[in-house]
């Protein structure tokens, strides 16, 4: 018995493994139950008195070895697999990429944050419009080269169902709704059936603001858009009205602030001239006001109407249009720390 005892030992302090798998063999051929080593102590009742307490020592013995020996080889194998596979559970993870804002949101909310400060809310309105809302309601005259299949793209006829043309038909939904004082600004996007061009696109981006109250002056006009020009321009900027025209605003201007890149001195943006034309703005027409059942005689008010795309383009000299629809990430990217 001690004998059988001694070349199991011997037996197992040889085996040697290939595959994970077999561990699991060796376990149950030697230690379980019905294995070599549990068959021993099977045998063990048959062993003469005197020599048990030898024997039986050595079983345990063997026991013992035997388990350690098989742990030991199955700890090797998962330690060496774990190399084998290239998988190392402390390595930091991969970092995974941030997406960035799109510049004309970066912009917009720019400008609705100057805006806010000033007590403007913030409203919007449908993108599919109708005749009313675009231009009637504005006092574009039926005729008015505006209304041309040209310029607007049309969905239905008669009654008209149509993608609005500029942002300013917010201002008709807004009054119609609501009885003055009104201070509020329109983000959103508009539709015009144009050639695509590194200047101009068929879908694009405006903001809009109004005001409308009792005594609401030109200056007040004036001292609003520029304090908004030097909050986004800078305090240096400067601004100019030119005499301008809309149908629904009397009188009407256009606004030029000076060239924020070259400081007024003349460039190739600002086409030598110091000067960036950005917005069309007036004093709300009568007619308009009329239209949205607010008394003209009691209200007075102005309304502004500005690009983000014009904007977008002068703030961070981008030179074609059409980037900003193309969201190529290469492009999108680099505004990521304007905001
Ligand atoms: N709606 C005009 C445009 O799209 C801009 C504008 C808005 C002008 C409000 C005056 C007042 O060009």
């Amino acid at each position: 018995m001690l004998d059988k005892i001694k070349a199991l030992k011997e037996e197992i302090e040889k085996i040697s493994v290939s595959a994970k798998e077999d561990v699991e063999e060796l376990r149950i051929k030697y230690i379980s139950k019905k294995g070599l080593v549990g068959q021993l102590f099977n045998e063990f009742k048959d062993v003469p008195a005197d020599l048990k307490k030898e024997v039986g020592q050595a079983i345990n013995d063997l026991k013992d070895f035997a388990v350690n020996r098989i742990n030991e080889l199955k700890d090797n194998f998962e330690a060496a697999g774990q190399e084998q596979s290239g998988t190392d559970l402390t390595m930091p993870g991969d970092p995974i990429r941030l997406g960035s804002r799109h510049p004309l949101s970066v912009v917009k909310n720019e400008i609705i944050d100057i805006f806010t400060r000033l007590g403007f809310t913030i409203a919007e309105g449908p993108e599919i419009e109708d005749d009313w809302h675009v231009f009637s309601a504005l006092n574009f005259p039926p005729e008015h080269p505006a209304r041309d299949m040209q310029d607007t793209f049309f969905i239905e006829k008669n009654p008209d169902v149509l993608l609005r043309t500029h942002t300013s038909s917010v201002q008709v939904r807004v009054m119609e709704k609501t009885q003055p004082p009104i201070r509020a600004i329109f983000p959103g996007r508009v539709f015009r059936n144009e050639a695509i061009s590194a200047r101009s696109h068929c879908i694009f981006h405006q903001i809009e603001g109004l005001y409308v109250d009792e005594n609401v002056s030109f200056a007040d006009l004036k001292q609003t858009l520029l304090y908004f020009a030097r909050e986004f321009f800078g305090e240096k900027s400067q601004i100019r009205l030119r005499p301008s025209y809309f149908p629904f605003t009397e009188p009407s201007a256009e606004m030029d602030v000076s060239c924020s890149i070259c400081g007024g001195e003349g460039c190739n943006v600002c086409k030598y001239t110091g000067w960036l034309e950005i917005l069309g703005c007036g004093m709300v027409d009568p007619n308009v006001l009329e239209s949205c059942n607010i008394d003209s005689k009691k209200y007075t008010g102005f309304a502004f109407g500005m690009g983000i795309e014009r904007i977008t383009m002068l703030k961070y000299g981008i030179k074609d249009i059409r980037h900003f629809f193309e969201n190529d990430v290469r492009f999108l990217k680099q505004f990521e720390s304007a905001n």
